[in-house]
Protein backbone atom coordinates (compact mmCIF):
# COMPACT_ATOMS: atom_id res chain seq x y z
CA UNK A 1 0.00 0.00 0.00
CA UNK A 2 1.72 3.22 -0.83
CA UNK A 3 0.15 5.77 1.82
CA UNK A 4 1.47 8.99 -0.50
CA UNK A 5 -0.97 10.68 -2.38
CA UNK A 6 -0.24 11.40 -6.01
CA UNK A 7 1.13 14.47 -7.46
CA UNK A 8 1.20 14.25 -11.45
CA UNK A 9 2.29 16.45 -14.69
CA UNK A 10 0.32 15.75 -17.48
CA UNK A 11 2.44 15.43 -20.48
CA UNK A 12 0.97 17.02 -23.54
CA UNK A 13 -2.15 19.26 -23.82
CA UNK A 14 -3.68 18.49 -27.14
CA UNK A 15 -7.01 17.30 -28.48
CA UNK A 16 -7.05 14.43 -26.32
CA UNK A 17 -6.06 14.92 -22.46
CA UNK A 18 -8.22 17.59 -22.13
CA UNK A 19 -10.93 14.44 -21.60
CA UNK A 20 -8.27 13.39 -18.58
CA UNK A 21 -7.05 16.30 -16.52
CA UNK A 22 -10.88 16.10 -14.83
CA UNK A 23 -10.71 13.08 -13.69
CA UNK A 24 -6.88 13.10 -12.35
CA UNK A 25 -8.36 16.22 -10.29
CA UNK A 26 -11.26 14.27 -8.60
CA UNK A 27 -9.78 10.84 -7.70
CA UNK A 28 -9.22 10.56 -4.16
CA UNK A 29 -5.77 9.32 -4.38
CA UNK A 30 -4.66 12.37 -6.24
CA UNK A 31 -3.34 15.63 -4.35
CA UNK A 32 -2.20 17.74 -6.94
CA UNK A 33 -2.14 18.23 -11.30
CA UNK A 34 -0.15 20.08 -13.37
CA UNK A 35 -0.51 20.47 -17.29
CA UNK A 36 2.88 20.97 -19.17
CA UNK A 37 2.97 21.35 -23.37
CA UNK A 38 5.73 22.19 -25.20
CA UNK A 39 3.22 24.77 -26.77
CA UNK A 40 2.71 27.04 -23.79
CA UNK A 41 -0.48 28.81 -25.20
CA UNK A 42 -1.73 25.28 -24.98
CA UNK A 43 -0.41 24.69 -21.55
CA UNK A 44 -2.11 28.12 -20.33
CA UNK A 45 -5.32 27.81 -22.06
CA UNK A 46 -5.70 23.95 -19.83
CA UNK A 47 -4.27 25.90 -17.02
CA UNK A 48 -7.14 28.63 -17.11
CA UNK A 49 -9.91 25.97 -18.67
CA UNK A 50 -8.98 22.88 -15.67
CA UNK A 51 -7.95 25.03 -12.96
CA UNK A 52 -4.58 23.68 -12.36
CA UNK A 53 -0.89 24.67 -12.46
CA UNK A 54 1.62 24.51 -15.08
CA UNK A 55 4.53 22.83 -15.28
CA UNK A 56 7.93 24.16 -17.13
CA UNK A 57 9.10 21.13 -18.71
CA UNK A 58 8.97 17.26 -18.81
CA UNK A 59 12.73 17.49 -18.10
CA UNK A 60 12.39 19.72 -15.12
CA UNK A 61 9.50 17.58 -13.62
CA UNK A 62 11.43 14.44 -14.21
CA UNK A 63 14.24 16.19 -11.98
CA UNK A 64 11.23 17.28 -9.16
CA UNK A 65 11.04 15.01 -6.17
CA UNK A 66 7.53 16.56 -5.07
CA UNK A 67 6.62 14.72 -8.45
CA UNK A 68 5.93 11.28 -7.84
CA UNK A 69 4.03 10.59 -11.65
CA UNK A 70 4.01 11.28 -14.78
CA UNK A 71 0.91 10.98 -17.64
CA UNK A 72 2.43 11.31 -21.44
CA UNK A 73 -0.51 12.51 -23.54
CA UNK A 74 2.50 13.40 -26.47
CA UNK A 75 2.04 12.35 -30.08
CA UNK A 76 1.42 8.75 -30.81
CA UNK A 77 5.25 8.08 -32.38
CA UNK A 78 7.17 9.37 -29.04
CA UNK A 79 5.65 7.48 -25.89
CA UNK A 80 8.30 4.80 -25.42
CA UNK A 81 11.17 7.19 -24.79
CA UNK A 82 9.06 9.52 -22.55
CA UNK A 83 7.73 6.63 -20.61
CA UNK A 84 11.56 5.00 -20.16
CA UNK A 85 12.97 8.35 -18.81
CA UNK A 86 10.14 9.10 -16.28
CA UNK A 87 10.37 5.22 -14.86
CA UNK A 88 14.30 6.03 -14.98
CA UNK A 89 13.43 9.38 -13.09
CA UNK A 90 11.57 7.45 -10.03
CA UNK A 91 8.40 7.99 -11.72
CA UNK A 92 4.77 5.83 -11.91
CA UNK A 93 3.73 6.42 -15.32
CA UNK A 94 0.17 6.08 -17.20
CA UNK A 95 0.52 6.11 -21.04
CA UNK A 96 -1.74 7.09 -23.69
CA UNK A 97 -1.59 3.96 -26.31
CA UNK A 98 0.30 2.90 -27.79
CA UNK A 99 3.24 2.00 -25.72
CA UNK A 100 6.06 2.36 -28.06
CA UNK A 101 6.57 1.97 -31.67
CA UNK A 102 9.98 0.10 -31.40
CA UNK A 103 9.88 -4.08 -29.60
CA UNK A 104 12.85 -2.55 -28.06
CA UNK A 105 11.37 0.22 -26.25
CA UNK A 106 9.02 -2.38 -24.95
CA UNK A 107 11.27 -4.24 -23.54
CA UNK A 108 13.14 -1.66 -22.09
CA UNK A 109 9.57 -0.08 -20.26
CA UNK A 110 9.17 -4.07 -18.96
CA UNK A 111 12.50 -4.49 -17.52
CA UNK A 112 12.67 -1.21 -16.01
CA UNK A 113 8.86 -1.76 -14.25
CA UNK A 114 10.28 -5.21 -13.29
CA UNK A 115 13.32 -3.51 -11.65
CA UNK A 116 11.59 -0.27 -10.11
CA UNK A 117 8.21 -1.60 -9.16
CA UNK A 118 6.64 1.52 -10.52
CA UNK A 119 3.50 1.85 -12.01
CA UNK A 120 3.25 1.64 -15.69
CA UNK A 121 -0.34 1.55 -17.37
CA UNK A 122 -1.01 2.08 -21.14
CA UNK A 123 -5.07 3.62 -20.90
CA UNK A 124 -6.67 1.42 -23.66
CA UNK A 125 -9.71 2.25 -24.12
CA UNK A 126 -10.43 -1.28 -26.07
CA UNK A 127 -9.93 -3.25 -22.76
CA UNK A 128 -13.02 -1.39 -21.42
CA UNK A 129 -15.23 -1.24 -24.27
CA UNK A 130 -18.22 -3.56 -23.97
CA UNK A 131 -17.26 -6.67 -26.15
CA UNK A 132 -14.40 -6.88 -24.58
CA UNK A 133 -16.20 -6.96 -21.50
CA UNK A 134 -19.00 -9.14 -22.42
CA UNK A 135 -16.47 -11.87 -24.07
CA UNK A 136 -14.03 -11.58 -20.81
CA UNK A 137 -16.81 -12.15 -18.97
CA UNK A 138 -18.61 -15.30 -20.44
CA UNK A 139 -14.85 -16.60 -22.33
CA UNK A 140 -14.07 -17.04 -18.40
CA UNK A 141 -17.11 -18.74 -17.08
CA UNK A 142 -17.28 -20.95 -20.15
CA UNK A 143 -19.91 -20.30 -21.98
CA UNK A 144 -17.69 -20.56 -25.35
CA UNK A 145 -15.54 -23.42 -24.19
CA UNK A 146 -12.45 -23.67 -26.19
CA UNK A 147 -11.05 -20.83 -28.12
CA UNK A 148 -11.13 -21.30 -31.84
CA UNK A 149 -11.55 -17.75 -33.68
CA UNK A 150 -11.83 -14.15 -33.32
CA UNK A 151 -11.95 -10.97 -35.21
CA UNK A 152 -11.12 -7.36 -33.94
CA UNK A 153 -10.99 -4.07 -36.16
CA UNK A 154 -9.98 -0.55 -35.69
CA UNK A 155 -11.70 1.29 -38.86
CA UNK A 156 -10.47 4.94 -38.80
CA UNK A 157 -10.15 6.54 -42.15
CA UNK A 158 -7.82 9.80 -42.68
CA UNK A 159 -10.76 11.93 -43.42
CA UNK A 160 -11.30 11.47 -39.54
CA UNK A 161 -7.67 11.14 -38.27
CA UNK A 162 -6.13 14.30 -40.43
CA UNK A 163 -7.73 16.78 -37.68
CA UNK A 164 -5.23 14.44 -34.94
CA UNK A 165 -2.18 14.80 -37.30
CA UNK A 166 -2.50 18.60 -37.83
CA UNK A 167 -3.17 19.13 -34.39
CA UNK A 168 1.03 19.21 -33.64
CA UNK A 169 2.51 18.04 -36.78
CA UNK A 170 2.48 21.30 -38.67
CA UNK A 171 3.40 21.31 -42.20
CA UNK A 172 4.74 17.90 -42.33
CA UNK A 173 1.67 16.26 -40.90
CA UNK A 174 1.18 14.19 -43.74
CA UNK A 175 4.66 12.42 -42.78
CA UNK A 176 3.52 11.80 -39.25
CA UNK A 177 -0.01 10.83 -41.04
CA UNK A 178 1.40 8.24 -42.82
CA UNK A 179 2.90 6.05 -40.12
CA UNK A 180 1.66 2.29 -40.10
CA UNK A 181 -1.82 1.23 -39.09
CA UNK A 182 0.38 -1.66 -37.14
CA UNK A 183 1.97 0.84 -35.25
CA UNK A 184 -0.95 1.71 -33.30
CA UNK A 185 -2.54 -2.24 -33.27
CA UNK A 186 -3.53 -2.34 -29.29
CA UNK A 187 -7.42 -1.46 -29.88
CA UNK A 188 -8.12 -4.28 -31.55
CA UNK A 189 -5.18 -6.59 -30.21
CA UNK A 190 -6.46 -5.86 -26.84
CA UNK A 191 -10.08 -6.14 -27.40
CA UNK A 192 -9.79 -9.77 -28.78
CA UNK A 193 -6.59 -10.65 -26.21
CA UNK A 194 -7.91 -9.07 -22.78
CA UNK A 195 -10.43 -11.41 -23.41
CA UNK A 196 -8.13 -14.53 -22.15
CA UNK A 197 -6.08 -12.99 -20.00
CA UNK A 198 -2.41 -14.58 -20.36
CA UNK A 199 -3.21 -15.86 -24.28
CA UNK A 200 -0.50 -14.41 -26.45
CA UNK A 201 0.43 -14.45 -30.16
CA UNK A 202 2.98 -17.00 -31.54
CA UNK A 203 3.23 -16.18 -35.15
CA UNK A 204 1.61 -13.20 -37.28
CA UNK A 205 1.08 -13.36 -41.52
CA UNK A 206 0.20 -9.68 -42.71
CA UNK A 207 -0.57 -8.10 -45.41
CA UNK A 208 -0.93 -4.31 -46.99
CA UNK A 209 -3.46 -2.24 -48.97
CA UNK A 210 -1.85 0.20 -50.92
CA UNK A 211 -4.52 1.47 -53.37
CA UNK A 212 -5.51 4.40 -50.79
CA UNK A 213 -6.11 7.60 -53.02
CA UNK A 214 -4.21 9.37 -50.33
CA UNK A 215 -1.16 8.80 -52.26
CA UNK A 216 0.11 12.12 -50.68
CA UNK A 217 0.19 10.05 -47.19
CA UNK A 218 0.81 6.53 -48.06
CA UNK A 219 3.96 5.25 -50.46
CA UNK A 220 7.37 4.44 -50.80
CA UNK A 221 8.97 8.23 -52.25
CA UNK A 222 9.34 10.41 -48.72
CA UNK A 223 5.69 10.49 -48.21
CA UNK A 224 6.09 9.84 -44.79
CA UNK A 225 8.80 8.99 -41.81
CA UNK A 226 8.23 5.44 -42.16
CA UNK A 227 8.55 4.79 -45.67
CA UNK A 228 5.04 3.11 -45.51
CA UNK A 229 3.10 2.68 -48.49
CA UNK A 230 0.46 1.17 -46.49
CA UNK A 231 -3.21 2.98 -45.35
CA UNK A 232 -4.79 -0.62 -44.11
CA UNK A 233 -2.90 -3.68 -42.60
CA UNK A 234 -4.53 -7.17 -41.88
CA UNK A 235 -2.88 -9.79 -39.76
CA UNK A 236 -3.52 -13.13 -39.22
CA UNK A 237 -2.29 -14.64 -36.17
CA UNK A 238 -2.00 -17.92 -34.04
CA UNK A 239 -2.27 -17.93 -30.26
CA UNK A 240 -1.09 -19.62 -27.44
CA UNK A 241 -4.12 -21.21 -26.87
CA UNK A 242 -4.23 -22.91 -30.46
CA UNK A 243 -6.97 -20.34 -31.80
CA UNK A 244 -6.58 -17.91 -34.34
CA UNK A 245 -7.61 -14.13 -34.58
CA UNK A 246 -7.92 -11.54 -37.56
CA UNK A 247 -7.19 -8.01 -36.41
CA UNK A 248 -7.65 -5.70 -39.50
CA UNK A 249 -6.94 -1.84 -39.07
CA UNK A 250 -8.02 0.45 -41.48
CA UNK A 251 -7.28 4.34 -42.15
CA UNK A 252 -9.01 4.17 -45.67
CA UNK A 253 -12.28 2.38 -45.15
CA UNK A 254 -15.59 4.10 -45.89
CA UNK A 255 -17.03 3.38 -42.44
CA UNK A 256 -17.38 5.91 -39.46
CA UNK A 257 -19.16 4.01 -35.91
CA UNK A 258 -18.31 2.40 -34.09
CA UNK A 259 -14.78 2.41 -35.01
CA UNK A 260 -13.52 -0.40 -32.58
CA UNK A 261 -14.96 -3.95 -32.21
CA UNK A 262 -15.16 -7.47 -32.16
CA UNK A 263 -17.24 -8.45 -35.07
CA UNK A 264 -16.69 -12.49 -33.89
CA UNK A 265 -15.40 -14.49 -31.17
CA UNK A 266 -16.08 -18.44 -31.15
CA UNK A 267 -15.38 -21.21 -29.27
CA UNK A 268 -16.27 -24.98 -29.51
CA UNK A 269 -19.89 -24.28 -27.47
CA UNK A 270 -20.60 -20.80 -27.84
CA UNK A 271 -20.33 -17.74 -30.13
CA UNK A 272 -20.62 -13.74 -29.91
CA UNK A 273 -21.13 -11.65 -33.02
CA UNK A 274 -21.58 -7.75 -33.06
CA UNK A 275 -23.13 -5.86 -36.82
CA UNK A 276 -23.72 -2.17 -36.91
CA UNK A 277 -25.72 -2.11 -33.69
CA UNK A 278 -26.76 -5.43 -31.87
CA UNK A 279 -25.24 -8.04 -30.14
CA UNK A 280 -25.61 -10.92 -30.16
CA UNK A 281 -24.67 -14.70 -28.14
CA UNK A 282 -24.94 -18.50 -28.98
CA UNK A 283 -24.98 -21.66 -27.39
CA UNK A 284 -25.43 -25.12 -28.28
CA UNK A 285 -29.02 -26.36 -27.50
CA UNK A 286 -28.49 -28.89 -24.89
CA UNK A 287 -31.81 -30.59 -25.76
CA UNK A 288 -31.76 -30.41 -29.37
CA UNK A 289 -28.43 -31.49 -30.62
CA UNK A 290 -26.94 -29.79 -33.58
CA UNK A 291 -29.31 -26.62 -32.64
CA UNK A 292 -28.29 -22.98 -30.97
CA UNK A 293 -29.84 -20.78 -28.76
CA UNK A 294 -29.36 -17.71 -30.27
CA UNK A 295 -30.39 -14.37 -27.78
CA UNK A 296 -29.78 -11.07 -28.26
CA UNK A 297 -27.30 -8.88 -25.49
CA UNK A 298 -27.31 -5.44 -27.04
CA UNK A 299 -29.27 -4.41 -23.80
CA UNK A 300 -26.23 -4.73 -21.68
CA UNK A 301 -24.05 -3.86 -24.22
CA UNK A 302 -25.40 -0.71 -25.55
CA UNK A 303 -26.37 2.47 -23.21
CA UNK A 304 -29.70 2.82 -22.21
CA UNK A 305 -30.67 5.47 -24.56
CA UNK A 306 -29.06 3.33 -27.86
CA UNK A 307 -30.55 0.27 -26.36
CA UNK A 308 -34.37 1.95 -26.47
CA UNK A 309 -33.70 3.91 -29.78
CA UNK A 310 -32.79 0.87 -31.53
CA UNK A 311 -36.23 -1.09 -30.59
CA UNK A 312 -38.40 1.69 -31.61
CA UNK A 313 -36.35 2.94 -34.71
CA UNK A 314 -33.82 1.13 -35.74
CA UNK A 315 -32.87 3.02 -38.95
CA UNK A 316 -32.54 6.01 -37.14
CA UNK A 317 -30.44 4.60 -34.23
CA UNK A 318 -28.29 3.28 -37.09
CA UNK A 319 -27.35 6.25 -38.39
CA UNK A 320 -26.93 8.56 -35.38
CA UNK A 321 -24.73 4.98 -33.54
CA UNK A 322 -22.37 6.08 -36.73
CA UNK A 323 -22.66 9.88 -35.74
CA UNK A 324 -21.28 8.91 -32.45
CA UNK A 325 -24.64 8.66 -30.46
CA UNK A 326 -23.83 6.66 -26.87
CA UNK A 327 -19.47 7.51 -27.71
CA UNK A 328 -19.94 9.61 -24.54
CA UNK A 329 -22.32 7.05 -22.40
CA UNK A 330 -21.88 3.79 -20.40
CA UNK A 331 -23.53 0.60 -21.39
CA UNK A 332 -24.87 -1.78 -18.24
CA UNK A 333 -22.44 -4.41 -18.62
CA UNK A 334 -19.75 -1.61 -17.42
CA UNK A 335 -18.76 -1.92 -13.84
CA UNK A 336 -19.51 1.69 -12.51
CA UNK A 337 -19.84 0.47 -9.21
CA UNK A 338 -16.09 0.08 -9.07
CA UNK A 339 -15.47 3.53 -9.27
CA UNK A 340 -14.73 6.20 -6.92
CA UNK A 341 -18.12 8.02 -5.93
CA UNK A 342 -16.11 11.61 -6.87
CA UNK A 343 -16.27 10.17 -10.99
CA UNK A 344 -20.07 10.24 -10.54
CA UNK A 345 -21.45 12.93 -13.63
CA UNK A 346 -18.27 13.45 -15.09
CA UNK A 347 -17.29 13.37 -18.67
CA UNK A 348 -16.45 10.58 -20.46
CA UNK A 349 -15.72 8.85 -24.01
CA UNK A 350 -15.03 6.44 -26.30
CA UNK A 351 -18.11 4.64 -24.78
CA UNK A 352 -18.03 4.96 -21.26
CA UNK A 353 -13.92 3.53 -20.99
CA UNK A 354 -12.34 7.10 -19.95
CA UNK A 355 -12.68 6.43 -16.01
CA UNK A 356 -11.85 2.72 -15.57
CA UNK A 357 -8.53 3.90 -17.31
CA UNK A 358 -7.59 6.37 -15.31
CA UNK A 359 -8.37 4.77 -12.11
CA UNK A 360 -7.05 1.68 -12.87
CA UNK A 361 -3.48 3.86 -12.90
CA UNK A 362 -4.49 5.61 -9.29
CA UNK A 363 -5.39 2.58 -7.48
CA UNK A 364 -2.87 0.86 -9.11
CA UNK A 365 -0.47 3.35 -7.55
CA UNK A 366 -2.09 2.96 -4.30
CA UNK A 367 -2.33 -0.43 -3.82
CA UNK A 368 1.39 -1.28 -5.02
CA UNK A 369 -0.61 -3.85 -7.39
CA UNK A 370 0.35 -3.83 -11.30
CA UNK A 371 -2.79 -2.46 -13.67
CA UNK A 372 -5.08 -4.97 -16.05
CA UNK A 373 -3.41 -2.21 -18.68
CA UNK A 374 -0.12 -3.20 -17.27
CA UNK A 375 3.61 -3.13 -19.36
CA UNK A 376 3.49 -7.07 -19.51
CA UNK A 377 -0.30 -7.38 -21.01
CA UNK A 378 0.00 -4.36 -22.74
CA UNK A 379 3.49 -5.63 -24.88
CA UNK A 380 1.02 -8.47 -25.82
CA UNK A 381 -1.48 -5.93 -27.76
CA UNK A 382 1.67 -3.85 -29.12
CA UNK A 383 4.50 -6.01 -30.22
CA UNK A 384 2.22 -8.69 -32.78
CA UNK A 385 1.65 -4.96 -34.69
CA UNK A 386 4.86 -4.19 -34.99
CA UNK A 387 5.89 -7.87 -36.75
CA UNK A 388 2.74 -7.25 -38.70
CA UNK A 389 4.05 -4.68 -40.34
CA UNK A 390 7.67 -6.08 -41.24
CA UNK A 391 5.42 -9.18 -42.58
CA UNK A 392 3.19 -7.35 -44.67
CA UNK A 393 5.94 -5.11 -45.93
CA UNK A 394 7.87 -8.52 -46.67
CA UNK A 395 5.04 -10.36 -49.09
CA UNK A 396 3.09 -11.63 -46.38
CA UNK A 397 5.77 -13.83 -44.38
CA UNK A 398 4.50 -16.07 -41.56
CA UNK A 399 6.88 -14.59 -39.03
CA UNK A 400 7.32 -15.42 -35.06
CA UNK A 401 5.97 -13.01 -32.14
CA UNK A 402 8.49 -12.80 -29.35
CA UNK A 403 6.62 -12.86 -26.06
CA UNK A 404 7.68 -10.70 -22.44
CA UNK A 405 6.01 -13.09 -20.47
CA UNK A 406 3.82 -13.36 -17.74
CA UNK A 407 4.05 -10.84 -14.69
CA UNK A 408 6.16 -11.42 -12.01
CA UNK A 409 4.37 -14.10 -9.78
CA UNK A 410 5.01 -12.05 -6.77
CA UNK A 411 2.70 -8.62 -8.17
CA UNK A 412 -0.99 -9.02 -8.17
CA UNK A 413 -2.61 -7.83 -10.88
CA UNK A 414 -6.03 -5.81 -10.65
CA UNK A 415 -9.58 -6.61 -11.59
CA UNK A 416 -11.03 -5.26 -14.35
CA UNK A 417 -14.46 -5.43 -12.69
CA UNK A 418 -13.61 -4.88 -9.34
N1 LIG B 1 -8.80 5.89 -27.94
C1 LIG B 1 -7.63 6.31 -27.50
O1 LIG B 1 -7.05 5.65 -26.66
C2 LIG B 1 -7.00 7.57 -28.05
C3 LIG B 1 -7.76 8.53 -28.73
C4 LIG B 1 -7.14 9.70 -29.15
C5 LIG B 1 -5.80 9.92 -28.90
N2 LIG B 1 -5.07 8.97 -28.23
C6 LIG B 1 -3.63 9.16 -27.95
O2 LIG B 1 -3.43 10.32 -27.18
C7 LIG B 1 -2.20 10.93 -27.51
C8 LIG B 1 -2.38 12.42 -27.71
O3 LIG B 1 -3.22 12.65 -28.83
P1 LIG B 1 -3.68 14.11 -29.21
O4 LIG B 1 -4.68 13.97 -30.30
O5 LIG B 1 -4.04 14.89 -27.98
O6 LIG B 1 -2.31 14.71 -29.79
P2 LIG B 1 -1.97 16.25 -30.01
O7 LIG B 1 -0.95 16.28 -31.08
O8 LIG B 1 -3.21 17.06 -30.17
O9 LIG B 1 -1.31 16.68 -28.62
C9 LIG B 1 -0.05 16.27 -28.21
C10 LIG B 1 0.57 17.41 -27.43
O10 LIG B 1 1.78 16.94 -26.79
C11 LIG B 1 2.67 18.03 -26.78
N3 LIG B 1 4.04 17.53 -26.52
C12 LIG B 1 4.76 16.70 -27.31
N4 LIG B 1 5.95 16.42 -26.73
C13 LIG B 1 5.96 17.10 -25.55
C14 LIG B 1 6.92 17.22 -24.51
N5 LIG B 1 8.09 16.59 -24.55
N6 LIG B 1 6.62 17.99 -23.44
C15 LIG B 1 5.42 18.64 -23.38
N7 LIG B 1 4.48 18.56 -24.35
C16 LIG B 1 4.74 17.80 -25.42
C17 LIG B 1 2.49 18.67 -28.15
O11 LIG B 1 2.99 20.00 -28.20
C18 LIG B 1 0.97 18.58 -28.30
O12 LIG B 1 0.32 19.76 -27.84
C19 LIG B 1 -1.69 10.21 -28.75
O13 LIG B 1 -0.64 9.37 -28.39
C20 LIG B 1 -2.84 9.39 -29.23
O14 LIG B 1 -2.41 8.16 -29.74
C21 LIG B 1 -5.65 7.82 -27.80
Amino acid sequence: MNNEKMRVVIIGCGRFSKFFVPLFKAHPVVEKVYVCDLKKERQQEYMEKFGVEGYESYEKALEDKSINAIAIFTQRFSHGRLVINALKAGKHVYSAVPCAVSIDEIKEIAKLVEETRLTYSMGETGAYRAPALFCRREFAKGTFGKFVYAEAHYNHDMSIMEDAFKSSGGDDWKKFAGVPPFFYPTHSTAMILSSMPGVYVTKVAAMGYEGSPRTDIFGRDGQNHYDNPFANEAMLVKLSNGGIARISENRCVGWRAPETYISQFYGTNGGYEFSVANHHLSTWDPERPGLVKMRRVTDELQPVEVSKMIKEDYDSAIQNISEGFGFYATSPIQPLDRLPKEYEGLGNGHNGTHHFLIDDFCRAFATGKLSPTNIWAVARYNIPGLVAHESALAGGVLMDVPDLGNPPADWEVLDYTK
